[in-house]
């Protein structure tokens, strides 16, 4: 089966992701041999000023793809970004839609203030014709200690991509536990690398493949990492349960919620 890998930091001298060219082609090489048959540059946008950058994004995305041809590597690289929620973000950009589908948008908040800022603001700010994919909701304070939040999300209309390394519990068990809750309560709609280099945050999708495969059945963990990965690249509507309900989480301690606040 070819996964799809919807979120990726590839293209190198840009922001934390690959440092240069041959951490770049490392990766692809890596998501070629986990099986990875397209993946999408997501470099972040933090500010509409960064979209100003947007001409030297692209030449430096042909030029990738022109290096892992020489590599000859086969995985399919497409151009997108990772944009930093802001009132200003023009959507309309080429690099605002991931492999250019003019619907879908990958977005991420401030780790601390979601979803109060999201449910302030955000789903007026954006157009209809515009579906937020939220990345790594996992991973914001509000969610881990309150789940539940999350539904409120998908309720507005949004969807969520949690990253394999949460699940493979890279950034921690609490978030490893609200990434699982999440995706026991079907509202998880994809599972991305998150990728940014080589080894510590690898572009590799199969072990949580199998960690998704393990509990939840083949069927659902190859929705979540190959068939709906793919329907946000074609602009198409994405394939999801209905949501179950969540428990109320249990207060966590000073400690617990330390470790929550501190997780890079
Ligand atoms: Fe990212």
């Amino acid at each position: 089966m070819v996964l799809v890998d919807t979120h990726a930091h590839l293209l190198p001298f840009w922001d934390d992701g690959a440092d240069r060219w041959d951490t770049a082609l490392g990766m692809l090489r890596a998501a070629e041999e986990d099986e990875i048959g397209a993946v999408v540059c997501t470099p972040h946008i933090l500010s509409p000023k960064d979209m100003e950058h947007e001409d030297a994004l692209w030449v430096r995305y042909e030029e990738l793809v022109g290096r892992s041809a020489e590599a000859g590597l086969k995985v399919k690289i497409h151009m997108g970004s990772e944009l930093f929620a802001h009132p200003g973000i023009d959507l309309k950009r080429r690099i605002a839609t991931p492999a250019q589908n003019g619907r879908y948008f990958l977005v991420e908040f401030p780790m601390g203030s979601m979803p109060d800022f999201v449910l302030k603001g955000f789903f007026t700010q954006i157009g209809k014709e515009y579906t937020p994919v939220i990345a790594h909701p996992e991973r914001y304070a509000r969610i881990i200690q309150n789940p539940r939040e999350a539904m409120i999300l998908v309720e507005k209309g949004a969807l969520l991509q949690i990253n394999a390394g949460s699940l493979l519990g890279v950034f921690g068990g609490a978030i490893k536990e609200t990434a699982v809750k999440l995706l026991d309560a079907n509202l998880v709609h994809m599972v991305a690398s998150d990728a940014h280099d080589l080894k510590a945050r690898p572009l590799r999708l199969q072990p949580a493949f199998t960690v998704v495969a393990e509990k939840y059945g083949r069927e659902k963990a190859q929705r979540l990492f190959a068939d709906n990965p793919a329907r946000i690249l074609r602009g198409e509507d994405v394939i999801a349960d209905p949501p179950r309900p969540i428990e109320e989480a249990p207060k966590r301690g000073f400690w617990q919620r330390l470790e929550i606040m501190t997780k890079k």
